[in-house]
């Protein structure tokens, strides 16, 4: 492989696919698509998906098969680093297996809580395999929120912070806008509810999406009822949700 174009998509819409990446994802020769078990098969159904819809040539994909992660109680960075290196190991075998230009769809934007541009860094520098690669930006799970509640992401002036449940319920809410991502655990209900709003939405752009809005201490317990409900009933869940004070 002489190039890889790592190509962000969306966050789950097929029409968030922009025209930059329709264009890098007509470069590609090999797509490699990171499975993650059984329960994000949809996941990898929106991408072949959007790749059935876009590409005008021939390609091939390569499945890699994501190494699992170990869930023992141990210090959380380790744990992730331990994980990186083996995804690096398992992708560096599939380049060098690859021929021209490779590409890899990421989910939402590269640069938001994705660790896929960190692995393509350390299989560079395990120095076994070496190619050049290009971002193309896609639209965030942020930014597909903020559209479907048609809001700013924060007051006039202020700042915003992007974070995940586990920080949220370290770090408290504070006195920013708290974007919060990767929670499995509705951590808002950690957070005193007095005076907090909260705008939430479940698989945003797909067939199920779900939104609710309104003060914590209004709608806290009917999103977290309602979010245990759809888990049930699809198996997994993504959501992403801002909190204001005030509002
Ligand atoms: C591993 S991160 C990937 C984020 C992605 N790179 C982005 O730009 O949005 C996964 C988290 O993104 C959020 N997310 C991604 N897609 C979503 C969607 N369609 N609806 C709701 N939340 C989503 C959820 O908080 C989920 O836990």
């Amino acid at each position: 492989m002489r190039k890889l174009y790592v190509i962000g998509i969306g966050a789950g819409d097929p029409d968030q696919v922009t025209v930059q990446a329709v264009k890098a994802m007509r470069q590609v020769e090999t797509f490699f698509v990171i499975g993650k078990g059984e329960a994000k098969r949809e996941l990898v159904d929106v991408r072949t998906a959007i790749l059935a819809e876009h590409m005008d040539r021939p390609y091939r994909i390569v499945p890699i098969a994501d190494p699992p992660r170990d869930r023992t109680p141990a210090d959380y960075l380790d744990v992730v680093d331990d994980w990186h290196d083996r995804r690096s190991a398992v992708l560096e075998s599939a380049f060098a297996a690859a021929d021209g230009v490779g590409g890899i769809l990421v989910w939402g934007d590269p640069a938001l809580y994705d660790s896929t541009l960190r692995m393509i860094e350390r299989v560079l520098a395990r120095g076994v395999v070496s190619f050049d690669y290009e971002v193309v930006p896609g639209i965030t799970s942020a930014q597909a929120l903020a559209a479907r509640h048609r809001i700013v992401l924060h007051g006039i002036g202020e700042p915003v912070r992007i974070t995940t449940g586990r920080r949220l319920r370290e770090e408290g809410l504070g006195a920013e806008n708290a974007l919060v991502m990767l929670d499995g655990d509705c951590s808002f209900t950690a957070i005193p509810d007095a005076d907090v709003h909260i705008w939430w939405g479940a698989y945003l752009g797909m067939p199920d999406e779900t939104l609710i809005e309104g003060p914590l201490a209004e709608v806290g317990e009917q999103i977290v009822r309602r979010r245990a409900e759809l888990r049930d009933r699809k198996g997994w869940i993504m959501d992403i949700y801002l909190l204001r004070r005030g509002r």
